[in-house]
């Protein structure tokens, strides 16, 4: 696996590859890897010949400076992790992707969908985020990037930014992986205690607890979020979000739903755990 740090490494690389017709797929990531993220880079290579991995903190994204200060940094494992299943790994500096410095970066927005749910109690994450990628994308300039379902909303923006600026890269997404316990994998889960670890389970238990209700034909949304949101809190979580919206387009669920997406966020100790499950209507 090539290890590239520079621009110009990356743009000649992925230009030899294409000279020779193969198809890239392309993982963005800010590291710690676990299963979830080898789970994105397997399907990548299924889809594609070559696969590059991108080994980013984005400052931009960060609404919390001491979760930007916090956030693990493992690059050594990263790498050997990916040894076997990726072609290159692009590990840019904060110099090398914002040169002027956040302020004078430009912006890539992505209106409506950046502002609801997580986006409006993280104000900018999304900013960062649809930023960050855009860039990525045009250093990487892959046909294939693969996202995970983990992070719904997140999905949900950069589908909408790459049909919104017609960015000719397929996006593929990739269930969920979980512990056997049924915790979502996380890089966030490292800040867990032993005993918060042991906790954490309930947070995909009360979702799949509303989920069944949903099945069953209960529409009483505020009802089931106010009772997750009291179970959650007695198990010793905070919850901070629960919501219950149309899974397409993220707004309240009307007439047209097919779908709804359960949306999960809640603090367990010093992390911020977050989840989410789609239930047919
Ligand atoms: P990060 O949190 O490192 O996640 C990288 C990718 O792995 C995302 O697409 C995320 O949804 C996916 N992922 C994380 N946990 C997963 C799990 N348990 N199962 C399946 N997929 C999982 O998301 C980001 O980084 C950043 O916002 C990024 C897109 C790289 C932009 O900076």
């Amino acid at each position: 696996m090539l290890p590239i740090a520079e621009i110009t490494t990356l743009r000649a690389t992925v230009q030899d590859w294409r000279q020779q017709g193969l198809k890239v797929g392309f993982v963005p990531t800010m590291g710690n890897l676990h299963a979830g993220h080898l789970e994105l880079v397997k399907t990548a290579r299924h889809h594609c010949d070559k696969v590059i991995v991108s080994i980013f903190i984005n400052p931009l994204q960060f609404d919390r400076a001491a979760d930007l200060h916090a956030y693990p940094r493992t690059l050594e494992q990263d790498c050997a992790q990916l040894a076997e299943l990726a072609d290159a790994v692009f590990t840019p500096t904060a110099e090398l992707m914002y040169p002027q410095g956040q302020t004078q970066q430009t912006r890539v927005l992505v209106p409506g969908i950046s502002q609801v749910l997580e986006g409006a109690l993280r104000p900018g994450h999304f900013d960062g985020v649809s930023t960050v990628v855009c860039k990525l994308f045009n250093l990487v300039q892959p046909d294939v990037a693969c996202f995970g379902e983990k992070d719904y909303q997140q999905l949900a923006l950069i589908r909408k930014m790459v049909t919104d600026l017609n960015m000719p890269i397929d996006i593929i997404s990739v269930p969920t992986v979980r512990a056997s316990n049924g915790l979502a994998l996380s890089s966030r889960n490292g800040y867990l205690t032993a005993a918060e670890l042991a906790l954490a389970p309930q947070l995909a238990r009360t979702m799949h607890h509303i989920a069944q209700q949903i099945r069953e034909g209960s529409r009483d949304f505020t009802a089931l979020i106010n009772s997750a949101r009291a179970q959650l809190n007695a198990h010793g979580f905070r919850t901070d979000a629960i919501d219950i919206v149309d899974a397409t387009h993220l707004l309240a669920v009307d007439e047209h739903s097919t779908a709804v997406v359960i949306l999960m966020a809640a603090f367990l100790g010093n992390a911020r755990l977050i989840d989410n499950q789609v239930v047919s209507l």
